[in-house]
């Protein structure tokens, strides 16, 4: 009889709480996801965005759009895929995302205007002289930095010019132009959209080590020499076996704010394969290399953006780059969150 009343008691009671709220005011639900928990930090929380995906799997899409508020086209707005030919400049893909995200009140981060991959024929076997390849440079950082004025305001304007042991990528650019090609790339963003916030992107060098050292160099060459870069983009490949120290990860950021560069995590992705570990015990591992990666950068007030490669092991770049299976990302093939995604929504939460 007793514990019958005691029931009771607390069946009401359960019915008052729940009530209360909502006879006294509206109660405003704001769904937990990524890009609402993020906001609270003042932080942006994104992905890069397959556009075959985005047009052909509606799963996909709704996800991205309840999640992130930042996107990266992962293909379609690099040089081959917007400037095919010398004269010929095709947008259309990468003018579907910006739509999208307009849709859906995300901000973009343009990838990229100069970088050694993803060029088009006609500039690797162009045979170009120094002032020609500056004024392609130049025609090409303009027309696709000016197409997207007012609607992309985060660029990624030289990608991957340092090598892993800290040298000058040699690239067409480089050794064509000379290593002021970065300088130059720079300014004619800064031009071309002077509300533009321009970063220099690499992977390799999130915590300290010699390739970190030599981008840490090279941009505070450039901000001496006045040219203007507002932040370093941090990739964040990595895998289970090797993710750099979240102390590491701390100095490199504040080394940067220091010189009074932002700094934001562009291409986040962990990979799995190589371990002889049960899955469940590699996901686990992977649930912690992201929330500490997160946790870095909510530690340092510089750091602006947390962007995965991706966010379903549908669509990871890593087995196509690799030639081994691999589940890098913090959704599954089927949109079912993993142990990762979990580790960021607390983290994002605590
Ligand atoms: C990758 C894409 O994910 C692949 O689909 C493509 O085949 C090659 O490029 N660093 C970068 C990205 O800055 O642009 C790369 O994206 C991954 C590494």
């Amino acid at each position: 009889m007793k514990r019958k009343i005691l029931a009771v008691i607390l069946l009401l009671y359960l019915l008052v709480a729940c009530a209360a709220p909502s006879a006294t005011k509206a109660v405003v639900r704001v769904p937990t996801t990524l890009r609402t928990l993020a906001q609270t930090h003042h932080i942006l929380l994104g992905t890069a965005v397959n556009m075959d995906a985005l047009q052909h799997d509606a799963a996909y899409a709704s996800t991205l759009a309840h999640e992130f508020d930042v996107v990266t086209p992962e293909n379609v707005m690099k040089f081959d895929a917007v400037h095919p030919e010398k004269d010929i400049f095709t947008f259309a893909k990468a003018d579907a995302l910006v739509a999208f995200a307009k849709a859906h009140d995300m901000q973009i981060r343009g990838h990229n205007l100069v970088w050694y991959q993803a060029l088009p024929k006609w500039i690797e076997n162009g045979s170009f002289t120094r002032d020609q390849l500056l004024a392609i440079m130049k025609d090409h950082i303009f027309t696709v930095v000016a197409h997207y004025r007012n609607q992309v305001n985060i660029w990624d304007v030289v990608n991957e010019a340092v090598t892993e042991d800290g040298k000058m990528q040699n690239s067409i650019w480089y050794r064509v132009i000379g290593p002021d090609y970065l300088d130059w790339a720079f300014r004619w963003a800064h031009e071309a959209n002077p509300q533009a916030h321009l970063f220099y992107n690499d992977y390799g060098a999130e915590g300290t080590n010699a390739k970190s050292d030599a981008i840490y160099a090279l941009v505070k060459g450039m901000l001496q020499r006045g040219v203007p870069i507002y932040g370093v983009g941090l990739q964040m490949h990595t895998s289970i076996l090797n993710a750099p120290a979240e102390q590491a990860v701390i100095a490199n950021m504040q080394r940067l704010a220091v010189l009074g560069l932002k700094v934001q995590i562009t291409e986040m992705d962990v990979q799995i394969q190589g371990d002889t570990r049960p899955m469940a015990q590699r996901f686990s591992v992977q649930a912690h290399v992201y929330s500490d990666m997160l946790a870095a950068c909510l530690a340092v007030k510089t750091c602006e953006a947390f962007v995965m490669w991706g966010f379903t092991d549908r669509y990871t770049w890593i087995p196509g780059a690799t030639k081994h299976s691999d589940a890098p990302l913090i959704f599954d093939t089927a949109y079912h969150a993993k142990p990762a995604y979990i580790s960021i929504i607390h983290e994002l939460k605590n």
